[in-house]
């Protein structure tokens, strides 16, 4: 059985599908705080309850045979980490911790493990590779370097086998209509454009135009959620078939878009107009974060398929359908 924590969340939804329709069993453990009951698969077992929860992560370690993990429960906004960063030290440090030691109790030693882009830091205009500098300029991207050294130490001194995947800017919804992006409140930028071109807010904020950008405004790889989740199947079964696995992929597009070009192109594609609004910068914000993901090509060949108008195209299809997301 494949245990996924966070399953009912954005991310995690899709992958819960891919497993499901690859013929894995697959259990979901997710406290639906950001993850939603409509969301979840009536193929998987469910375990409603929160991650840090230490009896709880006993009781289903020994009721199952968990063979991996994949661990997508974590608070992932940059600008509530400045805010709140205590927030993010308890559900992304403190419950990976109780997760890895129930994993080692129950002799359970192959993790999928989400982490982010956040935390290699400031970037001046060149493709960030595994081996780039780690320095995090946020407490989200913070909590989760921390939780790759944790896992990273599992791997040398319980021979924990691991893979854990850089995501860039995620994006985008399964083409079945079922599932996609829903947050309360949305603060990502492909959302909240089409949100509001769905008429849903009076205008988009450009958090900050004069960055040192081609535009002044922050630039980020984008990666559809479907590419994403192929790149967690491979590691998966890398992970299962070999072992001693520890390694570290970034998982984009290799290729940067602007803030001001995100609009540009939701713009074309709904073929509707956005009125925008400039404000300050968002605190925590790099301004330039782009991949190089040839190491997972080349290792696991991976080769995302879809486009930037891919992503837009299904988020729109999802967003359209169903404009109060899983409560629609
Ligand atoms: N932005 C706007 N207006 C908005 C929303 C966002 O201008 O309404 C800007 C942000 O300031 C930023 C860019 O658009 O410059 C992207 O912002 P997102 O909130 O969409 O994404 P982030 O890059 O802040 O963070 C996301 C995930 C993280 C992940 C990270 C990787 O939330 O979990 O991508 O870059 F780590």
């Amino acid at each position: 059985m494949i245990l996924v924590l966070g399953g009912a969340g954005y991310i995690g939804s899709h992958a819960v599908k891919e497993l499901l329709d690859k013929g894995y069993y697959v259990l979901v453990i997710d406290n639906l705080s950001t993850g939603h009951r409509n969301s979840l698969d009536t193929r998987a077992v469910f375990v409603e309850g929160d991650v840090g929860d230490s009896a709880l992560l006993e009781r289903v370690f020994t009721q199952y045979k968990v063979e991996a993990v994949m661990h997508f429960a974590a608070s992932c906004l940059v600008g509530e980490s400045m805010s709140n960063p205590l927030k993010y030290y308890e559900n992304n440090v403190i419950n990976s911790f109780n997760v890895l030691k129930v994993m080692v109790k129950h002799n359970v030693k192959k993790i999928i493990f989400s982490s982010t882009c956040a935390t290699y830091g400031l970037a001046e205009n060149e493709f960030l590779n595994e081996d780039s500098p780690t320095s995090p300029i946020n407490p989200y991207g913070r909590s989760k370097l921390i939780v790759e050294q944790m896992i990273h130490d599992c791997f040398k001194s319980y021979g924990l086998d691991y893979i854990i995947l850089r995501y860039f800017n995620v994006a985008g919804a399964d083409f079945s209509g079922r599932i996609g992006e829903h947050h309360n409140p949305e603060t990502h930028l492909i959302p909240n454009v089409l949100l509001h071109l769905l008429g849903k807010s009076k205008h988009i904020s450009i958090f900050g135009n004069d960055f040192n950008t081609a535009d002044g405004t922050c630039i980020r790889d984008y990666i559809h959620v479907l590419d994403l989740v192929e790149a967690h199947i491979l590691s998966l079964q890398e992970v299962l078939n070999t072992s001693p696995v520890g390694r570290v992929y970034n998982l984009g597009n290799n290729k940067g878009y602007s803030v001001k070009q995100i609009i540009e192109q939701c713009e074309r594609i709904t073929k509707k107009k956005a009125h925008v609004v400039y404000e300050k910068r968002r605190e925590g914000d790099p301004p330039y974060l782009v991949a190089s993901a040839k190491k997972v090509y080349e290792e696991l060949e991976w080769i995302p398929k879809y486009s930037l108008e891919d992503m837009i195209r299904s988020a729109w299809q999802w967003h359209k359908s169903n404009p109060d997301g899983y409560d629609s």
